[in-house]
């Protein structure tokens, strides 16, 4: 019987092929993880030193809800640096324990019974669920292989009702690391404000993106709200801290929800986060060109071997590659892959209906694991012939 809405959320499949590859790798199997979206660096020394400083100089109290103010000063000067952006202030500006924090908190402000999110099919894992636990329903926009499962506008305009409260972004994306057009991006934030529906946009790919380049929603829509992190371009998973960007009007909610549940983001990563933002471009550029590196090299692969890649994965680590001749059910194949030649992958039915039958690989791994990986996966197709 279903008695709180928890029941109704579902298992990350990516964190569950993680779980059962480190069981193998305990009994002495070498298991290669192409599953995981976590960046194989150590955080940029700038961002380590900043942390160990706020450590030394006992910055260890509760920090203002908000985030410390250094640090929502640094976030606004981002997008103006980035993006040339120069209408977000930090009193729009809320940093949080990491981008999933932030869309929780976002989610719980703007959604409640009878509300309908519009997320493209396949997504990430993850968004179905922040709207299920707030008693909203998710609306999926359907996509194709060829559209590098982007949505286009007029499969959006056509799901656009008065009950649509927010449409999700999230470009570049997971789990096909595709970037939408400007102009996509553009009439869909047109189209939704005149719908009276909320963007609320994903950006914590940005900054890895390998060719052309990729927009933010604040770009095209001032009332976008924007969640972002500093787990994936800074390296920074494991140290949580990620913001949100909203207009003026939604921060007391945002604010009071902060105060309740979270209280204030880690004290000592704050500091860090501070770093990352002015010092940590070096570093970012020379993850990004190395990861560039991996791609040029799995993408074409992954081809070669008979998985067609969808679409033109030009940002975040991943490409997600059609399948569906070695198995109609992802998770059994992702199973098969990983028991067989001790690959870890992820299945595409995690992301979605759309994606059944196809995997999903992560580059965030070193170039000599790719192509151990790449190696061993093509041993399991010519097993399966
Ligand atoms: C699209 C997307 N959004 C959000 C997250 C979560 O980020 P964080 O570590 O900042 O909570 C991930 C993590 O994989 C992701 O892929």
């Amino acid at each position: 019987m279903t008695r709180t809405r928890c029941d109704q959320i579902t298992s990350f499949l990516a964190m569950t092929i993680l779980e059962r590859a480190e069981e193998l790798q305990r009994a002495g199997k070498k298991v290669i993880h192409l599953e995981i979206g976590q960046p194989d660096f150590v955080s940029p020394q700038c961002v380590l030193d900043a942390a160990a400083a706020a450590l030394r100089d006992g910055k260890t109290g509760y920090t203002h809800s908000m985030g410390i103010l250094p640090l929502r000063e640094a976030i606004c000067e981002y997008y103006e640096r980035e993006y040339g952006i120069t209408t977000v202030t930090p009193d729009r500006v809320m940093v949080t324990n990491g981008t999933s924090p932030a869309m929780l908190t976002l989610f719980m402000a703007v959604c409640g019974k009878g509300d309908k999110v519009l997320m493209s099919n396949p997504c990430y894992a993850c968004y179905a669920n922040f709207a299920v636990i707030c008693g909203a329903e998710p609306v999926y926009v359907q996509t194709s292989p060829e559209d590098g499962f982007q949505f286009r506008p007029s499969d959006v305009k056509r799901l656009l009702t008065p009950d649509t409260r927010v449409l999700m972004l999230n470009s570049p994306s997971n789990p096909a690391g595709t970037v939408m057009p400007a102009d996509d991006m553009r009439e869909i934030c047109e189209m939704c404000a005149e719908n009276g529906t909320m963007i609320f946009s994903d950006e914590i790919y940005h900054g890895l993106v390998y060719e052309g380049s990729a927009n933010s929603a604040l770009e095209f829509l001032d009332s976008a709200c924007l969640c972002d992190g500093f787990s994936k371009r800074y390296a920074m998973t494991g140290l949580r801290l990620g913001w949100i960007v909203v207009p003026s009007a939604l921060i007391p909610t945002l604010q009071r929800l902060q105060q309740n549940f979270h209280v204030c983001a880690n004290s000592i990563t704050q500091w860090a986060g501070i770093a990352a933002l002015k010092d940590g471009a070096e570093d970012v550029k020379r993850m990004h060109d190395e990861y560039n590196r991996r791609r040029k090299v799995l993408v074409p692969r992954l081809n070669e071997l008979g998985l067609k890649v969808a679409g033109n994965p030009v940002g975040a680590f991943y490409a997600i590659a059609d399948a569906r001749h070695l198995g109609a059910d992802s998770l059994a194949l992702a199973y098969d892959i990983l028991d067989t030649v001790g690959v870890g992958v992820t299945p595409g039915i995690d992301f979605g209906s759309n994606a059944e039958g196809f995997l999903r690989f992560s580059y965030a791994n070193s170039l000599e694991n790719i192509e151990e990986g790449m190696e061993r996966l093509a041993q399991y197709i010519e097993s399966r012939k």
